[in-house]
């Protein structure tokens, strides 16, 4: 077997230490592997660039408990999206002060149980959670998110979470009157979102709703920016500082000073931190006169690569085989299930050289991967997660 080595165009693929990790210890096949100093940098790079916001980590992007006791220590606060994730939180140390749950859709009997647990800032966006929330969450802190149009997320939400603008004035209000915080509005453009212009828009339509609020004496104090700082997969994307710039200038300009910022990254804060190590399986053709091959990996879909889904995530891919010819490939996972194609739209190559027992890398992979693998579909154990740092 040939060492690893970096075949991708763009910036260094992996730390250091994650490299001599795969190369020393030579992990069994599928493994991410999580280096948690790299989530300690991208969490600090976040703050830096946006000291004024304070940082709620999405945990779905990435629940491992190190993942989460690092954050702990680094003084980040979580945005949970069920009671899973506030038990998750609170055995890492987390206090119950410092969660969020952000998940608009919510059971009450789970509202019921995360404020007896101490959380008192929730998202909501429709009449019956929020009264689910005045009865079982009296005198919460909460945010309504309202629908945003974010054409850039590579990642969509479509229209499953958010109301219409004038509806978030309307169910603020109402929350104010049944006794709730209404702390302000917010919003999520999407994951993956590479275009700052959609904050600028969120933060444009938050501060309308601010001040119909305000016109109704209803005063609001914060507001929360979500998620969707994007991570350059195999194209690049917008430095943070683009991001952190189009926002505080969008809130100068429409909110003025006063206002309290919150964000809620996790793919920024976990990708590049995370590597999958996956084996080659097979490597065929469909006609001898095809030049494209199948190359099956023991990892897919269904065991942590779900962003693969409509081909949303295009992962940057590493071979021992770096400078050998190369040509084009359809990228398949290894169950029994015609969906588990990874890749046949996207145009990736892969060396001609590569082999069954050959190691591909799949670069920036610590966010949305793990938590997604399934208990044993087709039998495939979850994918396991190792770390280092
Ligand atoms: C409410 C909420 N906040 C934050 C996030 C994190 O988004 P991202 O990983 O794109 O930063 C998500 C992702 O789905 C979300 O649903």
């Amino acid at each position: 077997m040939h060492a690893v080595l970096d075949t991708s165009l763009s910036s260094p693929a992996v730390s250091a230490q994650l490299r001599a990790f795969l190369d020393d210890r030579a992990p069994a096949t599928p493994c991410l592997v999580l280096d948690l100093d790299a989530v300690r940098a991208n969490y600090r790079a976040l703050r830096a660039a946006l000291p004024e916001a304070a940082v709620f980590y999405a945990v779905k992007a990435n629940p491992a408990p190190e993942v989460v006791r690092a954050l702990v220590a680094e003084g980040s606060s979580f945005d949970v999206a069920s009671t899973g994730e506030i038990d998750l939180c609170l055995a890492q140390g987390a206090a119950a002060a410092s969660l969020s749950y952000g998940n608009p859709i919510k059971k009450a009997a789970d509202i019921g149980y995360a404020h007896a647990r101490g959380v008192r800032r929730f998202t909501f966006d429709s009449d019956g959670d929020l009264a689910n929330l005045a009865e079982h969450a009296p005198g919460a802190r909460v945010w309504c998110r309202f629908l945003v149009d974010a054409p850039e997320s590579g990642t969509p939400f479509g229209r499953k979470f958010g109301c219409a603008p004038e509806m978030a004035v309307r169910l603020l209000a109402r929350a104010r009157d049944l006794g709730l915080d209404a702390d302000g509005a917010c919003f999520h453009v999407g994951s993956q979102h590479v275009d700052p212009a959609a904050w600028v828009a969120g933060i444009t339509q938050a501060a309308r709703i601010a001040r119909e609020l305000a016109e109704r004496g209803v005063p609001t104090r914060s507001l929360n920016l979500g998620g969707g700082f994007p991570t350059g997969y195999r194209c690049p994307a917008p430095p943070l500082a683009d991001h952190a710039a189009a926002i505080r200038a969008a809130v100068a300009e429409h909110f003025g000073t006063g206002v309290e910022l919150l964000i809620e990254p996790g793919r920024a804060v976990v990708a590049t931190a995370g590597v999958i190590r996956s084996e080659v399986v097979l490597v065929s053709r469909k006609d001898d006169a095809d030049e494209h091959r199948w190359v099956y990996l023991d990892i897919g879909r269904y065991s942590g690569l779900a962003e693969t889904e409509n081909e949303y995530i295009a992962y940057r891919l590493r071979t021992a085989h770096p400078a050998t010819p190369d040509g084009p490939v359809i990228i398949a996972g290894p169950t029994c299930d015609g969906d588990d194609v990874l890749y046949q739209h996207t145009p990736y190559r892969l060396p001609l050289a590569l082999r069954a027992g050959d190691h591909v890398d799949i670069l920036d992979a610590g966010a949305y991967t793990a938590s997604y693998s399934s208990v044993s579909f087709n039998g495939f154990p979850p994918l396991p997660t190792l770390f280092v740092g």
